[in-house]
């Protein structure tokens, strides 16, 4: 397993035009990563893109994944995405539960467990996204908002369940106002006992922790210096090859 995971995560950007440059100036700036090295790099992109972005990301060997999913398996859901069709696209993994979606999409504790577990089921790693609102850091609620989130996705899940967590303070996705290596960790500390409490200690131990809000390469290498920060779920600054390009080679330099 990688030390390092850095997912970018497009949102709703990008054209087909764009993307295609992007790959390129991110190959000129990292060339092939290799399956054997220390950082592994994801995108989360746009369905409409995910066909030409697999493509691209295959001759760099970079993965490339979905920003949601629908938790049954076809129906009348006007607008959705079932697990199969990602599947059958080649996807691998997707984000589950980003305040975003749990901010302008009615995305609740309930339906993110509901699509944590249709992912695990077919095939997919869920990106569990778990955060405080600036209110509920401020009332001294995050540790208590952070378990909420966590029990309501992770329980009852079988014990070597392959899933990835994202620990996003939301006042700090967008922001420019990321969290401080300090308050990062606290909170990851906290989620990586947690896990140890559902998959137990040698499994909890090895579910990738990634920190995400406004990481950009000026603070890579503090962050990702932290004991329970193995990687970044990266917005922004994941739009440009460039700024992705170097917060790879920074975490390819850390120990
Ligand atoms: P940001 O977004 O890096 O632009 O703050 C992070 C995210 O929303 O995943």
């Amino acid at each position: 397993m990688a030390k390092f995971l850095l997912i970018g995560n497009w949102k709703m950007n990008k054209t087909r035009t764009e993307l295609a440059a992007f790959f390129g100036n991110l190959k000129e700036k990292c060339g092939t990563i290799q399956p054997s090295s220390n950082v592994q790099v994801k995108i989360a992109a746009p369905y409409l893109l995910l066909d030409r972005a697999l493509e691209h990301g295959r001759d760099l060997g970079v993965e490339v994944g979905a920003q949601n999913l629908h938790w049954e398996a076809s129906g009348a859901f006007t607008g959705e995405i079932s697990v199969g069709m990602l599947k059958e696209a080649g996807i691998n993994f997707s984000l589950i539960g980003h305040s975003e979606r749990r901010q302008y999409y009615n995305e609740t504790d309930d339906t993110c467990a509901k699509k944590i577990r249709a992912a695990l089921a077919g095939g997919i790693t869920p990106v569990f996204c778990v955060g405080e609102t600036l209110q509920e850091r401020e009332r001294g609620e995050t540790s208590k908002v952070i378990s909420r989130q966590l029990f309501a996705g992770l329980t009852g899940l079988d014990k070597g369940s392959k899933i990835v967590i994202a620990y996003e303070p939301v006042w700090a996705i967008g922001t420019g106002l990321a969290a401080t290596a300090a308050q990062a960790q606290e909170v990851h500390a906290q989620i990586r006992k947690e896990l140890a409490g559902f998959f137990g200690a040698s499994h909890g131990a090895a579910i990738p922790l990634l920190y995400g809000g406004s990481m950009t390469p000026a603070n890579t290498h503090e962050l990702l210096s932290q004991n329970d920060i193995d990687g970044g779920l990266i917005g922004g600054a994941s739009l440009k090859a460039d700024s992705l390009g170097e917060m790879f080679q920074i975490a390819q330099r850390l120990p």
